[in-house]
């Protein structure tokens, strides 16, 4: 195993908690980094490093991950502050990690950073959490043995709307933003709700409203397929919240 530590940017965060926790338990060396370096040396364990650097400030995030192994962003909304992280992993070549759930971020990282990313030899995963892994693979997996199939319908089901803190505010950003669909071997311009269906989960078939998954951006990459969507079953309330888009954001964020 590698001796160079795991850098995890947005450490004092739900997200990056949880992350430093789970790195422990898988015996990595950790390096905490944020804007508040007394509330990330308050968390440090014996052994761990701590680096302070604003997720906006570029030269002090390519000091904070040099000599890691990698970056485990978790300080969103990823629109807002993303992008210069993945600059300096890039710059710093370490490989980059997110637990981004904004589509228009991601397609930045795919769109921007792919062509540097490759030259360095670095990886650049973005999107890597609940959002969006598990439809991606299950996209990938549904495709074995049917490629290349027309279409692929990507859902998520819902047992409830617990959510941490940073995500009710990054969804007041994702409900206002662009996103696509992928329909008819391209890239195509849509919105939160812009379509709805019915899907046979297993306890039964429910409506699911479409919404920004990255399964439209990740899903052609790997499979030969003409049409992929992502759509969610959400409470009728947040649904129609949800579809309301622009004019719902600023309340989402207050939630
Ligand atoms: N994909 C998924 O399944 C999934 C799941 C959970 C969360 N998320 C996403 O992950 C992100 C974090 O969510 P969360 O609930 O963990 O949020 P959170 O608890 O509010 O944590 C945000 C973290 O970002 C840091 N941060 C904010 N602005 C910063 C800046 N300018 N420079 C450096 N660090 C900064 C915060 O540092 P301070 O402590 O100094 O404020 C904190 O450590 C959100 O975008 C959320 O949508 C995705």
């Amino acid at each position: 195993m590698t001796e160079r530590p795991l850098a995890v940017l947005g450490a004092t965060g739900y997200t990056g908690q949880l992350v430093c926790r789970q790195a422990r338990e898988l015996g990595l060396p950790l390096r905490l980094v944020g804007r508040r370096p007394e509330a990330l040396q308050a968390l440090a364990e014996a052994g761990e490093e701590v680096r302070a650097a604003d997720a906006r400030d570029r030269d002090a995030l390519v000091r904070a991950f040099s000599g890691c192994f990698a970056v485990i962003s978790c300080a969103g909304p990823f629109l807002a502050l993303g992008t210069e992280p993945v600059e300096a992993a890039l710059e710093a070549r370490v490989h980059y990690l997110d637990s981004s759930g904004e589509q228009p971020f991601a397609r930045i990282v795919y769109e921007r950073f792919d062509g540097a990313a490759r030259e360095r030899g670095v990886v650049l995963l973005t999107s890597f959490g609940f959002d969006f892994v598990p439809g991606d693979l299950a996209a990938r997996l549904a495709a074995e043995d049917r490629e290349p199939p027309e279409s692929i319908v990507v859902a998520y089901d819902t047992s409830g709307l617990a959510t941490s803190r940073g995500t009710r505010q990054t969804l007041g950003h994702v409900l206002a933003q662009e996103q696509v669909a992928y329909e008819g071997g391209t890239l195509v311009t849509s919105s939160f709700g812009a379509t709805t269906r019915r899907v046979r989960f297993p306890e039964g078939e429910k409506s699911v409203i479409e919404w920004g998954g990255t399964e439209p951006l990740t899903v052609p990459r790997h499979t030969d397929v003409r049409t992929v969507r992502s759509y969610v079953q959400l409470p009728k309330l947040a649904a129609r919240a949800g579809a309301l888009g622009r004019l719902a954001a600023p309340f989402v964020r207050r939630l």
